[in-house]
């Protein structure tokens, strides 16, 4: 008998099969092919795993409470493992939906297995597939009692930081899927925010490949220190064999994307949140799409003219550090948003630190926003805490200087442009929102409030 059970035995599923294996568990896989199953049996030989294409016996051989765990494809994948398991499932079994998938369809699944007494867990993870070999971030939501039978499995699998497992209970239903759509949310900005500044340092100052990556091995050894800049500054390194020539200039510039970011948006709208860097960034992919629009815009009103060259790497650092704080601060001011509205009872704390380790938008920058909401769970926005505060008045100038180099070189840095506007229109007590008032009465008599007294008034006598 198994102690655990894993379906869709791609690289990412066959990685975390391995991974809980080599913690000590027995671990079974579900594949229809069978080089999945032969690959998995080959690369897990040293652990206890096995592997099979019958549903049947893939749940018999499983220790009760049965826990299984789909790295499927979101959406109908889902559905349809679900239906599939159901004649053999029983009262307490546990299902874990490790894919990023939507909260809608986690709390819709939540419901429907709650109902046949079969325990539902929405768990993002987050490592791509080196992490789920060696540690990912793992961000589980649902039952907290369910909760407990997997504790153990999660926190031996799941990256260590200063020896702190980077997984942790979120919350009731969806909550772990929420996070995750989140963590993508600031991904998608912090990449796009990463590539602004790529494109000032190739087309603004000029710099080759080599010199890029000197600029961002020197970021990653400051306070910009994470993942995403680690991984960029290896980027600029790699060689195409084919062609000779750096890889990243033999890239096509369209950047695709799953959806996560634009679930993100889509939520933060219903919800009433703003979060434009992380809106800009999925725009930004969108326009990236258009590659022949793009081109045919170019030639009627010609690319980048760069003849402003008063900026330096540091002030492109600093202006990276403001927008990146920026875009962690809009994504857990929805966090905070969607938490109420929907009792998930987050914990700000736990979350920055179990996204220290293994996930991809590890950060230096987490411990700070960790200590933010320790001190405060309630902090309604990251900018209101001292040491965030002065870390943003010491970057601001430099992101609002660098702003305006794009803007007079004709450079595109939407999400650059989208975290200053967001700044300075949240730190601005009067908005010129009381003319938008008045104009909806006017064309509508859709009324106002008045500074002077309650109540709301509609005027009768806009054009006299
Ligand atoms: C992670 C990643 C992972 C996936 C992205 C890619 O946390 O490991 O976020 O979930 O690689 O969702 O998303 P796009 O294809 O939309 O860029």
């Amino acid at each position: 008998m198994f102690d655990f059970g894993l379906v869709g035995l791609g690289v990412m599923g066959r990685n975390f099969i391995l991974n809980v294996a080599s913690n000590g568990y027995s671990t079974i896989g579900l594949s229809s092919k069978d080089k999945a199953i032969e690959l998995l049996k080959t690369e897990g030989k040293d652990y206890e795993v096995d592997g099979t294409k019958s549903d049947e016996e893939f749940i018999k051989k499983l220790k009760r409470p049965r826990k299984i765990m789909l790295l499927v494809p979101a959406g109908k994948p889902v559905d349809s493992m679900i239906q599939r398991f159901l004649p053999y499932l029983e009262d307490g079994d546990i299902l874990i939906d490790g894919g990023n998938s939507h909260y809608d369809d986690t709390d819709r699944r939540y419901l429907y297995l709650k109902d046949k007494n079969i325990n539902f867990i929405g768990a993002g993870v987050s490592g791509g597939s080196k992490g789920a070999r060696f540690g990912p971030s793992i961000m589980p939501g649902g039952d907290k009692e369910c909760y407990s039978n997997l504790k153990a499995i999660f926190e031996a699998t799941s990256a260590k930081v200063d020896g702190d497992p980077c997984v942790t209970y979120l919350g009731n239903t969806s909550s772990g899927h929420y996070v995750k759509m989140i963590h993508n949310g600031i991904e998608y900005a912090i990449m796009q925010l990463i590539s602004e500044n790529y494109h000032i340092l190739k087309y603004g100052l000029k710099k080759s490949n080599k010199e890029i990556h000197e600029v961002f091995e020197r970021w990653n050894e400051g306070i910009l220190e994470s993942y995403l800049i680690e991984i960029t500054r290896d980027i600029f390194k790699a060689s195409d064999k084919e062609s000779g020539n750096d890889l990243v200039d033999m890239i096509l510039d369209k950047a695709k994307q799953k959806g996560t970011g634009k679930w993100t948006s889509q939520s933060a709208m219903d919800f009433g949140v703003s979060i434009p860097t992380i809106d800009s960034s999925v725009s930004m992919r969108i326009i990236s799409s258009f590659k022949s629009l793009r081109e045919k815009a170019e030639s009627i009103y010609g690319n980048n003219k760069i003849n402003d060259l008063n900026i330096n790497t540091t002030d492109l650092e600093k202006s990276l550090i403001f927008s990146f704080i920026i875009s962690f601060a809009q994504g857990l001011s929805q966090l905070k948003v969607a938490s109420d509205e929907k009792s998930y009872n987050l914990n700000y704390e736990e979350i920055c630190k179990i996204w220290r380790g293994g996930c991809i938008i590890r950060a230096r920058l987490l411990e700070n926003f960790m200590k933010a909401f320790k001190k405060n769970n309630d902090l309604s926005n990251l900018l209101f805490d001292e040491d965030i505060s002065s870390i943003i008045n010491d970057t601001v100038n430099a992101a609002r200087k660098v702003s305006v180099y794009c803007i007079n070189n004709q450079i595109p840095a939407y999400s650059l442009l989208a975290s200053l506007s967001y700044f300075d229109a949240i730190k601005s007590s009067r908005l010129p929102m009381n003319l938008i008032q008045a104009q909806r009465d006017c064309f509508g008599e859709h009324t106002f409030e008045r500074i002077d007294k309650p109540g709301t008034f509609h005027f009768g006598n806009w054009q006299g």
